[in-house]
């Protein structure tokens, strides 16, 4: 592995090995409570970044005016993508790469290259070559794109491949692939270790963030690339996340298992939306996931940091792409902080900042209503805070059944003709509890007479796990379904959709989701999930039940 750039500022983002940069970073008095975000990341020996744009960058000095205080890394939302570069072949124009790392120059920070090989903004005319030609054009473009900035130690890191799988943990089929299959991801590393050995070189994608399948996936093509001597450093988390799909499970564990395989790895692209308008509540859900964000990196020595998809809800790509979503960022549109911005300070302030020690009011004892045989609704006095209240989580003992944004939830997937005693527990954003409410005992119904059967299929399967889908049809109409999948040992279940599944071992069952328990006479619906298989060959069919 070739040496990377040292006297560089900031360890993680530096590309010096992580022992020797956590001693040489810690700055011999802690940063200022009030001191901007770069100055707590650097004392914890992270960065800190945003992607900018070039259009507001030359315009605004407000929007300069943050983006060069309180960032010490920074990448180019479009600026340095093929469709920039080299939007001809082999015609290279500068202009919107070069104002990046002139302004990461001037305002002393570092700059993370994004992308040099992605089946997006890429121009039609490298689309169009033969295999051999379109190798070359990579290879041709990695080498002037990374060449130029190759003694420029502003220029840190690159993502040199990005976004090459599809969701359930396949090879995306780009023309990348097509053309070229698998072998064109380790020839971009190779050709961008010989344009600049010192760089760090990332692989990059989204929805990888939690442990599932297309992390696994990641995960496998990472550890049979270094096993074949090619030059991964690096592994790049996007992050786009949505406060209504709720924060990924098993971050900091997945993080740390790609560092386990030798990589550096980090957060890239961060931002996190909501359905619009913005209200408090909402903001305060979103401080949470941030600051989720930014305590997982930190808990993991290998991650370098942190960077968001932007800084200002004034620029983002979010209400371009889903509609009626957005405010994604930690500044709103007139770049005023929101609590978000609060979550990253104080996250990476580590307890410098201003600590939030005051839990929130006790909630009032739940009301129960709309019982069924699998689920049932309740609904609280809501709690108060000297902040703001991020959510409630209800428990059956010491067991979590749900949790919610607002004073009421939906319980689904419990178990039929069951009592449960069940009580709220309010939490702010800095993960201060309230005392837990009353307790309130209802039982659920018996199990409705169905009449339905259910088909199983495996859609995809992989070294290590699969994805199965299960057909619920119906004779009459009902309200509400479930159906078990009873499997030999060694398959495990971990997610599903459009239902909820509980279970462990060898049986798992999966209930109706809220909106889909009702099911027509003759109708049918289907639902899917993740499961993982120890064996080797085709996962085994399960009895269904
Ligand atoms: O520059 C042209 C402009 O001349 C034209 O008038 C205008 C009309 O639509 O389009 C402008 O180009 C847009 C470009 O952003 C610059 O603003 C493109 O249409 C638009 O598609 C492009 O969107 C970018 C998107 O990548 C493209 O896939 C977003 O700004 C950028 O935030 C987004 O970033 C990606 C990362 O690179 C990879 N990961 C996901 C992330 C979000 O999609």
């Amino acid at each position: 592995m070739s040496g990377f750039r040292t006297a560089l500022r900031v360890a993680a983002a530096a590309l010096i090995p992580i022992a020797t940069a956590a001693m040489a970073l810690l700055p011999a008095t802690p940063a200022h409570a009030d001191s901007p975000l770069r100055e707590h990341a650097e004392a914890r020996g992270k960065f800190i970044g945003a992607a900018l744009a070039t259009g507001p960058l030359a315009s605004e000095s407000a929007y300069r005016d943050i983006a060069g205080g309180e960032f010490n890394q920074i990448t180019a939302e479009n600026a340095m993508k093929w469709t920039d570069t080299e939007p001809s072949p082999n015609q290279f124009t500068w202009a919107g790469a070069d104002a990046i790392v002139d302004f990461a120059t001037q305002n002393d920070q570092q700059v993370h290259g994004h992308t040099l090989v992605w089946h997006n903004q890429t121009p039609d005319w490298v689309q169009s070559l033969g295999a051999d030609a379109m190798r070359a054009a990579m290879q041709n473009h990695i080498a002037k794109v990374v060449g130029r900035y190759a003694s420029n130690p502003t220029v840190v890191s690159w993502d040199v491949v990005n976004e090459v799988f599809d969701d359930n943990g396949t090879m995306r089929t780009s023309f990348w692939y097509q053309k070229l299959g698998e072998s064109y991801i380790a020839d971009a590393f190779r050709a961008a270790r010989a344009a600049d050995p010192d760089a760090r070189l990332c692989i990059n994608d989204y929805n990888v963030e939690g442990v599932n399948a297309k992390s696994t996936a990641m995960y496998n093509l990472v550890r049979s690339l270094r096993a074949a001597d090619v030059p991964v450093d690096c592994v790049g988390f996007q992050g786009h996340l949505a406060i209504q799909y709720g924060f990924p499970g098993q971050v900091q564990e997945n993080l740390q298992r790609f560092a386990d395989l030798g990589v550096q790895v980090r957060f890239t692209e961060i931002d996190i939306r909501m359905q619009t308008p913005r209200d408090a509540t909402k903001d305060a859900l979103q401080a949470t996931y941030y600051t989720n964000v930014v305590k997982a990196c930190l808990a993991v020595p290998q991650c370098a940091g942190i960077t968001l998809w932007g800084f200002t809800d004034r620029y983002s790509w979010v209400p371009d792409t889903f509609s009626g979503q957005g405010a994604a960022l930690i500044y709103d549109e007139n770049y005023a902080a929101k609590p978000a911005y609060t979550a990253v300070h104080d996250a990476l302030a580590g307890g410098t900042g201003t600590p939030d020690t005051q839990a929130p009011t006790t909630p009032g004892t739940p009301a129960v209503s709309q019982i069924t045989s699998t689920g049932a609704r309740l609904t609280w006095t809501a709690s108060t805070d000297d902040r703001a209240v991020s959510g409630y989580d209800v428990y059956r003992g010491t067991t979590k059944l749900g949790s919610s944004t607002t004073n009421s939830i939906t319980l689904t997937g419990l178990a039929a003709q069951t009592a449960y005693t069940v009580h709220v527990v309010a939490r702010d954003a800095a993960g201060n509890t309230s005392t837990p409410s009353a307790t309130t005992t209802f039982t659920t119904t018996s199990t409705p007479p169905t009449g339905c059967t259910s088909t199983y299929r495996t859609v995809s399967s992989w070294q290590g796990g699969f994805q199965g889908e299960v057909t619920v049809t119906c004779t009459g109409a009902v309200t509400s379904w479930r159906t078990t999948l009873t499997y030999p040992a060694g398959v495990g279940v971990t997610q599903s959709w459009s239902s909820t599944v509980s279970g462990a071992g060898t049986a798992f069952t999966f209930v109706n989701a809220a909106w889909n328990g009702s099911v027509p006479a003759g109708g049918s619906t289907t639902f899917g999930f993740i499961g993982t298989w120890n064996g080797t060959g085709a996962p085994p069919t399960p009895v269904l039940s």
